[in-house]
């Protein structure tokens, strides 16, 4: 998908432009709690989230607290920010619950998409603003909609030897290799506001999710964000039969439709402005941020990151290996039910 973006700009003959765009490797969780600094600041979250980034990760926090941060386990020491999505779990026909792992840690695509029109009229992306924070998808959605921010969540069911296109929920059936959820977010911004009541409407899909047209409500581009986090799904291949849907989000949802991410800015705004106007981090490197010349100096290693130590928890509900119940008040909840208000 990042490829195909960069080559329909190429299509218009704009290679002579800045286009800038990398994958972000996050590797192990720097929190897997009940916290959620957007939607839940100062308070325990509703349902558990797995978080990567800057270890100053709290329950209430701005742009100033991410700088006060030691380490990340993203691979960029000048990006200090946090990327957060639900955790995923087995749910075994007994009743209980068991921790899907991460394989392979989270990428986060950092990509450029903007038209030609906009191009000639000399308009750029623009670094995310200090402060600034986004939530992609719905944490009460259990019953599907066709809008683009629905269509922004993909699952996409890895299996050797089958190209399948991207499900719209957890698919009933076994993905060999994992299951990788895609969270796409908004890349139109009010140039504004940094936030907004819902944390949503400061921002906007351009016409057609990842590309297309910004409205004239939301005319600047910022960054296109697309998180990957794949689940070991297949680990339970033997405690399932193909056709059943053993799977739930942390919030209860066994539908995977409120899938959702969620974006603090803590980047070093010099830094993410020089990589996404510098060529040396251009469609010629493929996304690989190793050969982008503005972050050379700032490159951690796989063990740099994972030694980053994780914050401490907040709550003591178990959330790893076998669990009896979902952290939190999470019923199990199919598709067209109410979400519990406990
Ligand atoms: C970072 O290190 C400093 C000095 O060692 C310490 O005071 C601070 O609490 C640390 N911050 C975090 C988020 O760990
Ligand atoms: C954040 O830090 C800057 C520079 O240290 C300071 O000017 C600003 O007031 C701080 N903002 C908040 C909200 O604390
Ligand atoms: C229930 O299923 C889990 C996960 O498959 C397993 O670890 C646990 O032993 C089972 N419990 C009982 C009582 O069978
Ligand atoms: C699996 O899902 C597909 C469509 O998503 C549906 O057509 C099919 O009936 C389902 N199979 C089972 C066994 O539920
Ligand atoms: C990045 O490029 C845009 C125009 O393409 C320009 O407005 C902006 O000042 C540049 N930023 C830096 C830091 O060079
Ligand atoms: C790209 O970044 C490198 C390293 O920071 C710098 O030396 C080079 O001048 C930059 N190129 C452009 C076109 O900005
Ligand atoms: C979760 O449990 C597994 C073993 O059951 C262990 O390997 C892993 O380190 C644990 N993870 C955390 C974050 O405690």
């Amino acid at each position: 998908m990042a490829i195909k973006g960069i080559l329909s700009l190429l299509a218009f003959g704009f290679s002579h432009q800045a286009a800038g765009w990398w994958i972000l490797g996050c590797d192990k969780p720097v929190s897997i709690d009940r916290v959620d600094p957007i939607a839940s600041p100062g308070k325990l979250s509703h349902h558990l989230h797995t978080v990567m980034g800057g270890n100053a990760f709290d329950w209430a926090m701005d742009f100033n607290t991410t700088q006060t941060a030691n380490c990340t386990t993203c691979i960029v020491s000048k990006d200090l920010s946090n990327y957060w999505v639900p955790t995923v779990y087995f749910h075994d026909k007994n009743g209980s619950f068991v921790s899907v792992k991460q394989t392979g840690g989270a990428n986060v695509y950092y990509q450029q998409r903007i038209d030609h029109t906009e191009l000639e009229a000399g308009k750029s992306i623009q670094a995310f603003p200090k402060g600034f924070r986004m939530v992609a998808g719905d944490a009460n959605a259990r019953t599907w909609t066709d809008t683009r921010e629905h269509k922004a969540i993909q699952f996409a069911c890895l299996a050797p030897g089958e190209s399948l296109p991207t499900f719209q929920g957890f698919p009933n059936r076994t993905c060999d290799s994992g299951l990788r959820l895609q969270v796409l977010f908004p890349s139109c911004w009010d140039g504004v506001n940094t936030d907004s009541d819902d944390h949503r409407s400061h921002v906007a899909y351009p016409s057609s999710i990842d590309n297309g047209f910004c409205p004239d409500t939301h005319p600047v581009r910022l960054m296109f964000l697309m998180y990957e986090v794949t689940w070991a799904v297949d680990d339970f291949n033997h405690l399932r039969t193909d056709g059943d849907q053993p799977f739930v989000l942390s919030n209860g949802d066994a539908t995977g439709y409120s899938y959702h991410g969620d974006f603090l800015n803590g980047w070093d705004t010099d830094v993410l402005t020089n990589a996404i106007n510098n060529t040396s981090c251009g469609d010629s490197t493929r996304g690989d941020i190793h050969l982008c010349e503005v972050f050379k100096p700032y490159l951690l290693t796989d063990g740099q990151q994972n030694q980053c130590k994780s914050v401490p928890r907040k709550t003591r509900e178990p959330v790893n290996g076998t669990i009896a119940k979902l952290p939190g008040c999470n019923p199990v909840t199919a598709e067209g039910d109410d979400v519990p208000s406990c």
